[in-house]
């Protein structure tokens, strides 16, 4: 889809729709809306009077102008009370319409930046919120049809400006929705592409495309290097599967010094069968997904390349299958990861925690200031949160404070879960330093915990999106599949840290 931003009367523009928006319980017409309503002979005031439009959010009304003006509709979205109303909320209304309209078949849409300028939503935010909310709705995964899908695509979004003033506003705020949902889609096909399309191999690769496309640096580390370094843990769990592991190194370097400012660290399980402690076979198929920690990682490290925030960033994601082979890890044996300290297998289940210890080892060892990882590591945490919100963790406070603002920003919602000590008393082991699980209550945070040991003392936050990568429902900006969460939150959290 295309999106640009044009100056211009808003009653001239032609398309298939003109999008404006409206507050519940309210007001006199004002602005463009009042415009269209003239041209309209009084269509929009007359379905409010008559209570058609009421303005509540994510209602959408479509009115045919029939020739009254050069675009064929006007679209009123509802955005709710006034006061209540958020940049995720318009973001999820202009989605909503978007959706809609698709199914009607409009190819050319042209819309205000809607609530510009009221509840506190500046010029900038509003040209961004119905970018992202247009092109994050607007997704679809249909590589692997090969029929044509029944409805069209939109082709244009069109941002009207009412003045040249506004010009530079709306298409700052439009480059940045749009870097920030197209990073959110790229990890949304990771994620959905089924994992004898994306092995550790190719998703590799796609790190290595993406780098060149934004200029990054991109290195790849292969089996030997890994044994050669002593990822015990990480080549733990790639022993049962064909496909070779990867862990895949990018930098962002935007600073002066040479020293990583912040390493991300993302989950690359590109299938999660459990290995020998297999899982049930219902829900096996979903653990194509379990690499989405680390597509969030390599999406949002592109946005970052195109933001050019001054500070540097090293993103490190193991990845492999865990899969059941002869030669497979079993429950009872021993590994002993990067650090040095040794493992024992609780459970071969239990594999994010051994493949992120080894990159949290390493990301270390490079000498990273901050450390932030993302992964979908536990079903407990799903169950705890749901698919509401994904879980924070983090050995400082002030570090946890910055992504949960990051994520609020973002509108991708976070809670923040404990790390008491109290918990460490789960992963001890009678005969390694610690295992692999601490069993099944408070299973997230146990965990983080194991996580925590790999850190030493590096500022460190964990968030787990196993209940938050994927949506099995259609509901403002969510399609089914994959959300790429948390991609904007963190791509928000290192503009943040660079200010
Ligand atoms: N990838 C799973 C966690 C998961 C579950 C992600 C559901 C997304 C949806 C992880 O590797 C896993 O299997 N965790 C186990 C840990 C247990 C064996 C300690 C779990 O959550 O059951
Ligand atoms: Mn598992
Ligand atoms: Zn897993």
């Amino acid at each position: 889809m295309e999106i640009k931003v044009v100056v211009g009367n808003i009653a001239e523009l032609k398309g298939d729709a003109i999008l404006v928006s409206f507050f519940e319980g309210r007001e006199k017409l004002d602005g463009d809306i009042a415009t269209l309503d003239k041209a309209l002979g009084g269509a929009i005031s007359e379905l409010i009077s008559q209570g058609e439009i009421k303005g509540k959010l994510n209602e959408v009304s479509v009115i045919h102008s029939l020739g009254r003006l050069p675009a064929s509709r006007v679209v009123v979205t509802g955005l709710g009370k006034r006061e209540d109303l958020s940049r995720d909320k318009l973001c999820g209304a202009v989605a909503e319409t978007c959706r809609l309209l698709r199914q009607k078949g409009t190819e050319k849409i042209v819309t205000v930046a809607q609530s510009a300028g009221k509840a506190g939503i500046s010029l900038e935010a509003a040209a961004q919120a119905v970018t992202e909310g247009a092109l994050i709705v607007l997704y679809t995964f249909r590589r692997h049809i090969t029929k044509a899908a029944e409805h069209g695509e939109i082709s244009e979004l069109a941002i009207v400006g009412t003045s040249q003033a506004e010009r530079e506003a709306l298409e700052l705020g439009s480059s940045r929705g749009w870097v920030l949902a197209e990073a959110t889609n790229l990890a949304r096909d990771l994620v959905n592409e089924p994992a004898n399309y994306m092995t550790p191999t190719i998703m590799a690769e796609e790190a290595r495309k993406l780098a060149e496309r934004h200029g990054l640096e991109c290195q790849v580390l292969e089996r030997a290097e890994m044994q050669e370094l002593g990822m015990g843990a990480l080549l733990g769990v790639a022993q049962g599967s064909r496909e070779p592991p990867k862990l895949i190194m990018l930098r962002y370097q935007g600073g002066d010094s040479a020293e990583a400012d912040l390493a991300l660290v993302g989950k690359g399980i590109t299938f999660d069968s459990g290995g020998i402690s297999i899982k049930s076979a219902e829900k096996m198929a979903e653990m194509k997904g379990d690499m989405a920690g680390g597509a969030a990682v390599i999406a949002a490290m592109g946005a970052l390349a195109q933001f050019r925030p001054r500070l540097n960033v090293v993103a490190a994601i193991p990845a492999t299958e865990n899969l059941p082979g002869g030669g497979a890890l079993k429950p009872g044996d021993i590994l002993t990861a990067l650090d040095g300290k040794t493992i024992e297998i609780v459970s071969t289940d239990a594999e994010g925690r051994l493949v992120l210890a080894d990159a949290l080892g390493y990301v270390c060892k490079l000498g990273a200031k901050r450390i932030v990882d993302v992964a979908t590591l536990t079903g407990a945490c799903r169950i705890a949160l749901g698919d509401v919100c994904s879980g924070v963790f983090g050995n400082r406070q002030e570090l946890v404070d910055r992504l949960l603002a990051a994520a609020a920003e973002a509108g991708e919602l976070s809670w923040q879960m404990p790390l008491y000590e109290q918990y460490k008393e789960q992963n001890k082991s009678d005969v390694a330093d610690i295992k692999n699980s601490g069993g099944r209550y408070g299973g997230a945070i146990t965990a983080a915990q194991f996580l925590a040991e790999f850190v030493s003392d590096t500022p460190w936050v964990h968030l787990d999106i196993a209940g938050t990568y994927l949506s099995d429902k259609e509901r403002a900006c969510l399609v089914k599949g994959a959300t790429g969460v948390p991609v904007r939150t963190l791509v928000n959290f290192v503009l943040s840290l660079a200010e």
